[in-house]
């Protein structure tokens, strides 16, 4: 049995990670492709526990260390029991964020050292690095309009906007930094034509 494939999917908030990972799982069962869509935190009966541990507003005395460490010990699990097993045995996997996010989120975002992330990082992912990242590439000013023009956001949102901005330059020094790995899409595009550059990359590999 050949090795699948394991391909990763970043970005801000309502950049466009749900809305292309649909259309990119009905593009390869199409083809006949075998596809596991999943997402971070979550993705196994754990990791979604440790999800919501994560997401609870309730938890508000949660330290950055601690949260970061559960973002990564979700990640080992579901790296050990889904994304590595699924793609030994020939699979497509696509996840909806991966450790770029805690780079983006934890560093970036919230000032842990970058060292600290990677090194805890090489321990939950054990080698595991993606064929490729999509990254959905939008200013986050211009994907919360999307929002308020769908959703109507709110005023904290538009509060947490310096974290947001600093979590995108992060992403835009990450995609330079891997330049072979991240692929930088244009996002501030109709839905179509996004897709069109997302197909081109996927051909590529597939
Ligand atoms: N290219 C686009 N143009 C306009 N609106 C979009 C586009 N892509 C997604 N949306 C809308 O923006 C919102 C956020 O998209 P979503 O795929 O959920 O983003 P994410 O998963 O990255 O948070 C949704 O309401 C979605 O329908
Ligand atoms: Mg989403």
């Amino acid at each position: 049995m050949s090795r699948g494939l394991f391909i990763t999917v970043e970005g801000t908030d309502g950049s466009g990670k749900t809305t292309q990972i649909k259309l990119i799982e009905e593009y390869l069962k199409n083809k006949n492709k075998e596809v596991i869509i999943t997402r971070e935190p979550g993705g196994t009966k754990i990791s979604e526990k440790i999800r919501e541990l994560i997401l609870d507003t309730e938890n508000t005395e949660m330290g950055i260390i601690t949260e970061m460490l559960l973002y990564a010990s979700a990640r080992a699990q579901l790296v050990s029991e889904l994304i590595r097993p699924s793609v030994e045995a020939g699979k497509i996997v696509i996840c909806d964020r991966f450790v770029d996010s805690s780079y983006v989120y934890q560093g970036f975002g919230r000032g842990i050292d970058l060292k600290i992330i990677s090194d805890v990082n090489r321990i939950a992912v054990d080698g595991l690095v993606p064929e490729l990242t999509l990254f959905f590439d939008i200013h986050p000013s211009r994907a919360l309009k999307r929002r308020i023009s769908t959703t109507g956001a709110d005023r904290i949102e538009k509060e947490k906007m310096d974290f947001h901005k600093r979590v995108y330059a992060g992403y835009k020094k990450l995609a330079l930094l891997y330049p072979d790995r991240i692929r930088c899409i244009d996002s501030d595009r109709s839905i179509e034509e996004i897709f069109a550059d997302v197909k081109y990359c996927i051909d590529e590999l597939i």
